[in-house]
């Protein structure tokens, strides 16, 4: 089988418009453009993107965080629709976590919603733990947030953690015929 290869790339000032596409896609605009480039220009924010090997301007996926003391807080993490299933999320978890534990952040921390539990299961596959619930966090429909945290990713083993799981992120992707360039 022929795999076609991904691209794990930081985002730029040149991907915006892909950015805004898949923002509208995945959550019907959440962020502005304005927004959008803050992150970008920000020393203290990380914007990841998965590229389609077909198409340089074809975003499939995008996650960020931001750095605050020791901490990761994840504030996007986001697979196209017609994407989903196919490991690319857990591209992006592991990258996001492994861009935290490079730049020698202690632990990663995000709010979800409690109803969201195809996000809560990829965070749970990734050693995230629930600390907390912020009730009607969300105002759209008043929503519950749970409130996750991953620690130890200054740890000795989390260094082999994380090669274990780049291994299961490439048996999953290879079975979407997808792998990592
Ligand atoms: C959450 C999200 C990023 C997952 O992306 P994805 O590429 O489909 O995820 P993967 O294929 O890598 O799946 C990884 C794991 O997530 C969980 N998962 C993903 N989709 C799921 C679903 N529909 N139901 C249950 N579990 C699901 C599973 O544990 C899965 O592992 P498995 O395939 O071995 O069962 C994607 O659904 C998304 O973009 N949702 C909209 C945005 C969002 O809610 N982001 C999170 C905000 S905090």
């Amino acid at each position: 089988m022929i795999s076609l290869d991904l691209k794990l790339q930081s985002l730029t000032s040149k991907d915006l418009s892909a950015i805004l596409e898949l923002d509208q896609a995945c959550f019907g605009g959440l962020w502005t453009m304005e927004g959008y480039q803050r992150e970008l220009d920000s020393p203290n924010s990380d914007l990841l993107g998965l590229f389609s090997p077909i198409s340089r301007t074809k975003l499939l996926g995008m996650g960020c965080f931001w750095s605050i003391l020791e901490e990761a807080h994840i504030t996007i993490l986001a697979v196209h629709p017609q994407y989903h299933r196919q490991g690319l999320g857990q591209v992006l978890l592991y990258s996001l976590l492994k861009t935290a534990s490079d730049r020698g952040l202690e632990r990663a921390t995000l709010e979800v919603r409690a109803s969201n539990l195809a996000a809560i299961s990829l965070y749970q596959k990734f050693g995230f733990k629930t600390a907390g619930r912020r009730r009607r966090y969300y105002q759209d429909n008043g929503e519950d947030a749970l409130i996750l945290w991953r620690s130890d990713l200054q740890q000795p083993q989390f260094q082999a953690t994380l090669a274990d799981w780049y291994t299961k992120v490439s048996q999953q992707l290879s079975k979407s015929a997808w792998q990592l360039s």
